[in-house]
Parts: structure tokens; C-alpha cells; sequence
């Protein structure tokens, strides 16, 4: 990657393009303030394209990637820019080299016209008939990203709660034996969602190592243990009896049992899937489904959550089971724990997201793919900075959050992190107000966890 796309900032080239996009639609051809964005835009355009060739924009989850490279974007004002490009079915926009201001501008119009009269034409099409010939649009294109492919850990390092660890073991354990074609060991499961439900749910020290952003990509066994405790997060806001509760846990922890079937170059590849990889890896919800109901002795709905996590309420999703097919409450619990763990975790390709982006995320698929009582249940009980999170505050003290406040989302109690990683004395509640009911601090960002933090030391009940 040359060095001046490293300069060159994705959201404030949206920016501008998302502006000219407005300004087309407010002033007739030819204004003076349409042609002042115009000549930004190109300049910035081609001051890019001649170093890289050409300039590819994506929005991925929310955020702005260039030529293939995560761009963080945290205020909610470039968030907004965004969506209202995602809003109109548009992910990607590629330009080639040779693209003229006239093209930009057409682009512009285009794209405001798109918001009115969404024509059923393809894209491309249009675009060619506008002499739009480089630049294209569409939805997601697949990032070639293995030139940036980082190896991660497969599971956490360091010191872990000791009841968190016992689940991992038993459930790589698990899992293994059905990747052997050994069967699942009732009992261990059995096991694993007891040690689940009454310690690692209850454990700090196992949520904060759970919930935190996570400097490895989990293999399977691990995304499943934590999927279930956050799962049981859910649960509990909801008020799940006893008996709820061990079927959650249960489902929950055997919802990717399927992917013991799909080849570990697929589950770990670092680009894009082709569309016959997409369909293979698709297919671990019916392999789940299946290898379940074998099983004599689990509860009746662990198989359905296994087949269904992957549908939204709206009935999108896979795999397909017929119009107006909506999942049940056990799968849409699943699925909110589901992409929050993914999307915290890293990957090959890509940082993990900061848990108040991944909260952010859910809030936006609330109502289409996601059920939005069960996001706010489980916003309100992780919180923007939940347990675990290395945060830093406006006075540019940096902490561990220790305790998250009910009805205070962004005012947690942090403990002070000392020059030698270790916990200073007297914990900060940051949701304190002055006098005058001004809070007294805020908590302005989270930072990857530091290495040498201990956070069965900070989090220790
Ligand atoms: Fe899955």
C-alpha cells in the first residue's frame, strides 16, 4: 500500500461525496457551491488514484474500509454519513483510474435520485447510462485482504477464571470428539452448561474476559462458551426460570456443533468466501440440526437453535425454512450473543470491533434481523464499556472497568491501571456528578486490553 492512502481518510472522502450528493439535490446544475464540493472531491480523487491506481471504499459492520483497510470511525456524526450511503443498498463504491469530475458528478446525481426511485434496473446499467464507465457500486464486494492476514491465538492467553477455563477444556473436548465422529458426550454437556450457568454467568472475572474485546480468533469451542454465557446475560434480563435458563445454556453452546463438519481453511479463511464456500459454511446450521436430533437426552430445542440462528425475526437469513419462518425466542437470543462475541473477537483480516461499535451494530439490525427487546436486554446488562474494558477517561486516566451501572450505559466504576499494570487504590465511579449534576468524568474511549493486565486480579469478586 503506497503511503498516500494511508494519508487519505475514507469518511471525510464520503464525506465530501455524501455532501455532493446533497448539494446536487438542493441546487440546480452549474451552482457555485455544487461546483466548489465537485472540485474537492476530484481533487482528493485523483491526488489518490495517482499513487494507488485506483480507490476502493467499503463499508463493512459499519465501518469504512480503503482499499481493503479497516478505517475506525467513532463519532456517531460519521456514522451517520455511513448509513446514509449503506441506507441506499450502496456498501462499495470503486473508482478506476481515468474517472473524470463529469463522472463524479453524475455519480453524485445518481445517487441522490437513488433515494426517490429505486429503479429495478441493475446498477451497472444505470451507471453506464449516465457514461458513469469508472466507478461501480454495489453491495459488498469481497476484500482481498490476505496480504494484511495476521495470526491470532486461537483461544484466550494469559491467566483465565479458573471456571472459564474448566469449560473451555471440556468443550474443545466436546467438540473434538464429534469432529472424530466419536458423537456428543451428553454428559460433559451437561457439565459445561451447570459450570456455565452457576459460576462463569456469575463470575466478573470469566464476563470481563468474555465481554472484552479479545485479542484472538476463537475457534469454535470457545466462540461457543462464550455465546452461551452471554446468552445467559440475555436470559437473566428476560427472567428466565431454571428451566429456560439450562435450555439456553444448552442450545446456545451446541448452535456451531455443525461447523465441526465445514474444513478449518473455510472457517479460518482470511478473505472473503467465494459464493461455493458461502454455501458450505451455511450449511453447519443444517450439519448442526442434524448431528442434534441423533443425540438422545438433549432438550427438545437445541437442534432448532442450531438450525435457526442464523434467520433474522424478519424472516431473512439461512438456512431457507419457507416464508414468514420466525425464530424461535432461543434462536433470536443466540443470535444477538452470536454476533456481538464475532464481532469483539478478532480475525485474520480485521481488528476486533470495540464493544460500544458492536453495541451499535445490534442496535441498528434491532427490528430486521435481530428481535429489539432482546438487544436492549442485552445493551442494558453489557453496557457500552462492560466489565473487563480498558477504558480512558476525558482526564486521561486509564482503567479496567470493574462494575457497570444500571441506567448509567457510559458511566462505569474503573479501576486506575498503575505505571507496572497494577491496580492503583481507590476504584473511580465515573457516573459522579458535581455540583452541579454535571458528570465529573467522562469515559471518552476503550483501548485494546493491555498487555500485563491481570483480569482475574481486577476482577476478582
Ligand atoms: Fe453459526
Amino acid at each position: 500500500m503506497s503511503a498516500d492512502s494511508d494519508c487519505l481518510d475514507p469518511v471525510a472522502l464520503l464525506k465530501g461525496l455524501v455532501s455532493l450528493r446533497r448539494l446536487t439535490g438542493l441546487y440546480p446544475p452549474g451552482h457555485p457551491s455544487i461546483e466548489q464540493k465537485l472540485s474537492e472531491l476530484d481533487d482528493t480523487v485523483q491526488r489518490h488514484i495517482r499513487t494507488a491506481s485506483a480507490l476502493r471504499l467499503d463499508v463493512i459492520h459499519g465501518s469504512a474500509h480503503l482499499d481493503g483497510v479497516v478505517f475506525r470511525q467513532d463519532s456517531e456524526a460519521q456514522a451517520q454519513i455511513l448509513r446514509e450511503l449503506t441506507d441506499l443498498g450502496v456498501d462499495s463504491i470503486h473508482i478506476a483510474a481515468g474517472v473524470t469530475r463529469h463522472e463524479l458528478l453524475a455519480l453524485s446525481e445518481f445517487l441522490w435520485q437513488l433515494k426517490d426511485a429505486p429503479s429495478g434496473e441493475p446498477i451497472d446499467v444505470q451507471l453506464t447510462a449516465r457514461r458513469i464507465q469508472h466507478i461501480s457500486l454495489g453491495r459488498l464486494v469481497p476484500l482481498d485482504t490476505r496480504w494484511k492476514t495476521v495470526q491470532w491465538p486461537d483461544a484466550p492467553t494469559g491467566p483465565l477464571d479458573p471456571s472459564y477455563e474448566l469449560s473451555l477444556a471440556l468443550t474443545e473436548r466436546t467438540f473434538d470428539d464429534v469432529m472424530s465422529g466419536k458423537g456428543v458426550d451428553l454428559a460433559t454437556i451437561r457439565d459445561v452448561v451447570t459450570l456455565l450457568i452457576q459460576k462463569v454467568a456469575a463470575s466478573n472475572a470469566a464476563l470481563g474476559q468474555i465481554l472484552a474485546v479479545k485479542l484472538y480468533e476463537n475457534l469454535t469451542y470457545c466462540h461457543s462458551v462464550n455465546v452461551a454465557t452471554l446468552s445467559l446475560l440475555i436470559g437473566k434480563q428476560v427472567g428466565f426460570d431454571p428451566a429456560a435458563t439450562a435450555a439456553l445454556a444448552e442450545a446456545a453452546l451446541l448452535h456451531d456443533i455443525g461447523k465441526t463438519r465445514i474444513p478449518l481453511e473455510i472457517l479460518k479463511k482470511p478473505s472473503a468466501l467465494d459464493k461455493r464456500e458461502r454455501k458450505m459454511m451455511e450449511a453447519h446450521t443444517t450439519h448442526g440440526a442434524e448431528i442434534l436430533v441423533e443425540v438422545d437426552g438433549l432438550r427438545p430445542l437445541t437442534p432448532t437453535v442450531a438450525l435457526e440462528h442464523h434467520r433474522g425475526v424478519d424472516g431473512a437469513g439461512y438456512p431457507d425454512l419457507g416464508e414468514g419462518a420466525v425464530p424461535h425466542l432461543l434462536s433470536q437470543i443466540v443470535a444477538v450473543a452470536d454476533i456481538y462475541e464475532a464481532m469483539t473477537g478478532a480475525r485474520s483480516y480485521q481488528d476486533p470491533a470495540m464493544p460500544e461499535q458492536a453495541c451499535l451494530v445490534l442496535a441498528r439490525l434491532a427490528g430486521t434481523k435481530l428481535n429489539t427487546a432482546l438487544v436492549k436486554a442485552f445493551v442494558n446488562a453489557v453496557t457500552f464499556f462492560p466489565l473487563g474494558s480498558v477504558v480512558r477517561t476525558d482526564r486521561d486516566e486509564i482503567g479496567v472497568v470493574v462494575r457497570t451501572i444500571e441506567h448509567e450505559p457510559l458511566h462505569p466504576v474503573i479501576a486506575l491501571i498503575g505505571a507496572d499494570r497494577e491496580r492503583l487504590p481507590g476504584d473511580v465511579d465515573t457516573s459522579r456528578r458535581g455540583s452541579g449534576g454535571h458528570y465529573e468524568r467522562h469515559v471518552v474511549e476503550t483501548l485494546r486490553p493491555l498487555e500485563g493486565v491481570d483480569l482475574t486480579q481486577f476482577l476478582a469478586s
